[in-house]
């Protein structure tokens, strides 16, 4: 199969990679990226685990086709964190206990941040409208939602991922 190269930024780095043209972006972060926070949960676009951030918008990482980002700039789970400081709403998500397996935690919380960053202070409405297509099988609903709605005021200001 002939191979395609794909330029593009990811979690701000600039990357070249080879990819077949069927190869997906889900598997390009997390096997040939190393970048694991993105899930496969079903593979068909049903239950958002995968979510990432293409040009700023949420994703389905494992409906879109590698040689499509080609120039883009796409964003995970790891590049939402600035250095050691958690962005507000991973750190809000800790303050509201809404993790439990965490299968879910970082699509949640990147369809969560693009809601943020077009809604800084959404209703639960809202959230739960904006999110309805991300599956929790702990279902955790109504802690993920307090989690988006009191992303702007968490007590955990002072956390820090510890250093290695
Ligand atoms: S793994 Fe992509 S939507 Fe479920
Ligand atoms: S926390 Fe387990 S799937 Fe959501």
């Amino acid at each position: 199969m002939k191979k395609h190269t794909v330029r593009f930024s990811l979690n701000g780095t600039p990357r070249e990679i080879t990819v077949n043209a069927n190869e997906l972006l889900l598997n390009v972060t997390r096997e040939q990226e190393k970048l694991t926070g993105t899930k496969y949960g079903c593979g068909i676009g049903e239950c958002g685990a995968c979510t990432v951030h293409v040009d700023g918008r949420p994703t389905l990482s494992c409906l879109q086709l590698a040689v499509a980002v080609d120039g883009a700039e796409v964003v995970t789970i790891e590049g939402l964190a600035k250095g050691r400081e958690l962005d507000p709403l991973q750190k809000s998500f800790l303050d509201n206990n809404a993790v439990q397996c965490g299968y879910c935690t970082p699509g949640m919380i990147m369809i969560g941040r693009n809601l943020l960053d077009e809604n800084p202070n959404p209703t639960e409405e809202e959230v739960r409208t904006h999110m309805r297509g991300q599956l929790c099988r702990c279902t955790g609903y109504a802690s993920i939602t307090k989690a988006v709605m009191g992303a702007g005021k968490c007590a955990t200001g002072d956390f820090k991922i510890p250093a290695e």
